[in-house]
Parts: structure tokens; sequence; C-alpha cells
């Protein structure tokens, strides 16, 4: 089971990768993530977007950056290997209607989980128009299958190796101001989704978020991802991972997410909840 069945490199650290799960495969939606555990004693569960999906071949794809601990060993991972645990999938689908031209933007790795949300839209009936950013040309994801389910792409490098020198907020900004966009979409890095918000705000053009909170156990009953939206705390998980962008708190949110960092560092960290565990020989650690 979860048997990888290819994997390519896209770029210096981003690999795809397809895998056997062939009830995820049926049962996926654009917007749902899973959980992944490669070590069984005691590993990291971290959460990655279900990028892709192959019904009769009963495969999913995902697209990662390997970053730290467990996105590392993910990617030393070969054709024929397995994924010792997946869950999913997980997270409310996105809310995918026919609304007339809808403005998707990605950041870095946000293109990969961009991707079935792209294909959605534009299945739906909509003009779609994707801006994607990089800070240059080499780490640039997926073009040409961005392209393949949009109307028009518009490339943003950070250093000008390809496409516009300039940040992604400056074309939404233009699109906006042209009154031509009826719904926007944006996945990267919190920063950037925090931009793109305040970009499309005073046009009052609706615009959606999927939220890359610290995830535990993904099923709503840890709290780990919580996040607040408008009022209300909400759980990234079972609530989302996607919400209105001029509600979310991002500043919070990026607080929270630095809580880690310290334990992130060491690369041999590991959940024991400070517990005295007793293992299958009897012992315990
Ligand atoms: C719903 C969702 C979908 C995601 N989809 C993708 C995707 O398609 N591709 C991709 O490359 N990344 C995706 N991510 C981010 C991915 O989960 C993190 O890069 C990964 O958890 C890093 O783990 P690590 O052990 O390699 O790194 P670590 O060294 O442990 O951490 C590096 C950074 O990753 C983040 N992170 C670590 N653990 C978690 C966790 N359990 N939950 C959430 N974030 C964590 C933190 O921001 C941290 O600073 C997604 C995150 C969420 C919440
Ligand atoms: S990850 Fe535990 S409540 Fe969402």
């Amino acid at each position: 089971m979860n048997t990888i069945i290819e994997k390519t490199r896209l770029s210096e650290d981003v690999y795809k990768m397809v895998f056997q799960a062939p009830y995820i495969a049926e049962a996926r939606k654009a917007g749902q993530f899973l959980i992944i555990q490669l070590d069984t004693d005691f590993g990291e569960r971290i959460p990655l977007t279900i990028a892709d999906a192959d019904e009769q071949a009963g495969t999913i794809t995902i697209i990662f950056q390997a970053v730290g601990k467990t996105t590392r060993m993910l990617g030393d991972l070969n054709q024929g290997d397995s994924i010792a645990n997946v869950l999913g999938p997980l997270g409310t689908p996105t809310d995918i209607r026919r609304v007339g031209t809808v403005v998707c933007v990605g950041g870095g790795i946000g293109v990969a989980p961009l991707h079935p949300i792209v294909q959605a839209y534009k299945q739906a009936g909509n003009k779609v128009i994707t801006i994607m950013g990089a800070r240059n040309k080499d780490l640039l994801i997926l073009e040409e299958e961005m392209r393949a389910h949009s109307d028009e792409v518009i490339i943003c490098t950070d250093d000008g190796s390809y496409g516009r020198k300039a940040l992604v907020t400056q074309p939404l900004k233009e699109l906006c101001e042209q009154g031509i966009v009826d719904e926007v979409t944006a996945i990267g890095p919190p920063i950037m989704m925090k931009f793109c918000a305040e970009t499309t705000r005073p046009f009052g053009v609706h615009t959606m978020v999927s939220l890359n909170t610290i995830m535990v156990d993904g099923t709503g009953m840890c709290g780990g991802c919580r996040v607040t939206v408008g009022d209300e705390t909400k759980f990234v998980c079972v609530d989302g991972p996607e919400f209105d962008a001029h509600l979310v708190d991002f500043d919070n949110m990026m607080l929270r997410q630095k809580a880690y960092k310290e334990q992130e560092q060491h690369a041999d960290h590991a959940c024991n909840i400070g517990l005295d565990v007793r293992t299958p020989q009897g012992g315990t650690k």
C-alpha cells in the first residue's frame, strides 16, 4: 500500500511524487490534503495537499518542498518504496462555482496546492487568470500544467530572471483596477497571502486563502491548528484550510507558526509528549 510509482525533482528542493492510494484518489476533491507519517515510531505527522489524483490508476500526486526533517526524509524515498501512514482526504473541499473571472495567485510551493483549484475553476466554466510568483526562474514549478488550465498566466520573479520583475500583488492590483475580477484565491507564504488580502480589500473582491498552520492530528481534536477568523476561533484542519482572506488574523497566525522554531532547528526532534511509553518489547522510552 502507498507504494511510490513515480518521483520527479521539479527544482532544487521540490519533488513531485505519485503513489498508490486508491480510496483517497476516488474520494478527494480540490482543496483537500493528507497527513503523512513516515516513521511510525512517534514520527512527525505532516500535512501535504493532494496536488492531483488519477481515479482510474488509483494514484495521488503530492508536490512538496524539502524544508525540514520529515520532508527531507520523504524526498529521500524512491520509486518502489512505500509511505508508511497516509490519512485523508482531510479538510473541507474548495467551494467551486461558476462566478465569471477568477484570479488564482500562487507563491513558491503554494503553486502546488493551487493546481487542483485552478483545474476545478476552469472545469466549472470560469475564465481563469493565474499569477505565479517565485524568487527566481529555477524555483518556478508547474508552469506547463498551469498554462494548460488557465486562460492567461502571469509570471513574476523577485529578481526578474523570468516573466515580470514584480511581486504577485502588482498584477493582482492592476487586474482589480480594470474591474474584471469576480473572485481571487491566493496560496503561498502567509505574508504573501496577507498582502494579497490587503490588495483586494479596497476593491471589495471576495478573496480566499488556504492556510498552512501547524497541524498535528488533522481531525479537529488537538487544537494545534487554531486560527482567528473574524471574531471566531477556527480549526484549519476541519473548518478549512480555506477561509475568507479579509477576515483572517494573519499576524496572530504568523506568530503561532514560529512557536516551534527552536525545536525545528534540531533535526532529531521527536514527539513523545513527555510520557513514559511502553514498547512492544516490554521496555519504556
Ligand atoms: C493544509 C496544509 C497543506 C500543505 N501542503 C503542502 C504542500 O502541498 N507542499 C509543501 O511543500 N508543503 C505543504 N504544507 C507545508 C508542510 O506541511 C510543511 O512544509 C511540513 O510540515 C514541514 O515539515 P518538516 O518536518 O520537513 O519541517 P520542520 O523542520 O518540522 O518545519 C519546517 C516548517 O514547516 C512547517 N511545519 C512543520 N511541521 C508542520 C506541521 N505538522 N503542520 C504544518 N506545518 C508544519 C512550519 O512552518 C515549520 O517552520 C502544507 C501545510 C498545510 C497546513
Ligand atoms: S490539527 Fe489538531 S485540531 Fe487541527
